[in-house]
């Protein structure tokens, strides 16, 4: 396969035609952020983590959806980089229910990580409007809690192209936009598999498994209650 030849942070690199910035980083071991990226499932260049400096581009470019050029200089790490990162992840929690010691992925957390990575605290978000969302608990298996999500869409992608199900998908528009099934239906009255790859993808606590543990022992310690 022929070969495109690019510059990233001034190293050599070679990536196949077709390649996104991304790829092209990865093959050459040098790590860009991303949050709305699965690859070849979700590549929709939402979040704006992944952004870098193309050499002669008027604006940042999103590393996961552009393709590299022959010649191409790219640059991933730069001071003007690392502030567009840290205004978008402010942004992501400054509508972000933050009780992150309660959460079932405190310390597994990708948005949690990348704001310890790029120094991002609690009071430096911007404080305004914010969604509140109820938690939909209408699966037997799992809860959603949109109050966590970020619209990465990740789960939309897993149901649709892995699974083949397509039971949620993005409803309303701008700041209103929220993740859930067509007419309002909660998970549990649409035809969902109960798969959990949902749950797997999210990079958040928006998606988990309900836990079982108190009903099962108090099965386990009086099985008569249960029959
Ligand atoms: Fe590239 Fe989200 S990872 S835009």
């Amino acid at each position: 396969m022929e070969n495109i030849n690019l510059k990233i942070n001034g190293l050599d690199v070679s990536a196949p035609v077709g390649s996104t910035i991304l790829e092209a980083a990865h093959l050459a071991g040098i790590k860009i952020p991303t949050l709305c990226y699965l690859k070849e499932i979700n590549e929709i260049g939402a979040c704006r983590m992944c952004v870098v400096e193309v050499k002669g581009a008027r604006n940042l470019v999103a590393a996961c959806v552009h393709p590299v050029n022959e010649g191409m200089e790219v640059y991933t790490n730069t001071p003007k980089l690392i502030e567009s990162r840290k205004k978008t992840l402010q942004l992501l929690l400054s509508n972000h229910d933050k009780k992150c010691l309660s959460c079932v992925r405190s310390g597994n957390c990708e948005l949690q990580q990348l704001c310890h990575e790029y120094g991002v605290e609690d009071e430096d978000f911007y404080e305004g409007e914010m969604n509140h969302y109820e938690l939909d608990d209408s699966a037997a298996h799992m809860i959603r809690d949109n109050n966590k999500c970020i619209l990465c869409r990740r789960c939309v992608a897993v149901c649709e192209k892995t699974q083949g199900i397509g039971v949620i998908g993005p409803n309303n528009r701008g700041f209103a936009t929220m993740i859930g099934s067509a007419f309002e239906m909660g998970l549990g009255e649409t035809s969902c598999v109960s798969c959990g790859q949902c749950i797997a993808a999210c990079p958040t606590g928006a998606l988990y498994e309900k836990d079982y543990t108190k009903q099962i022992l108090e099965a386990i310690a009086d099985p008569e209650k249960y029959v």
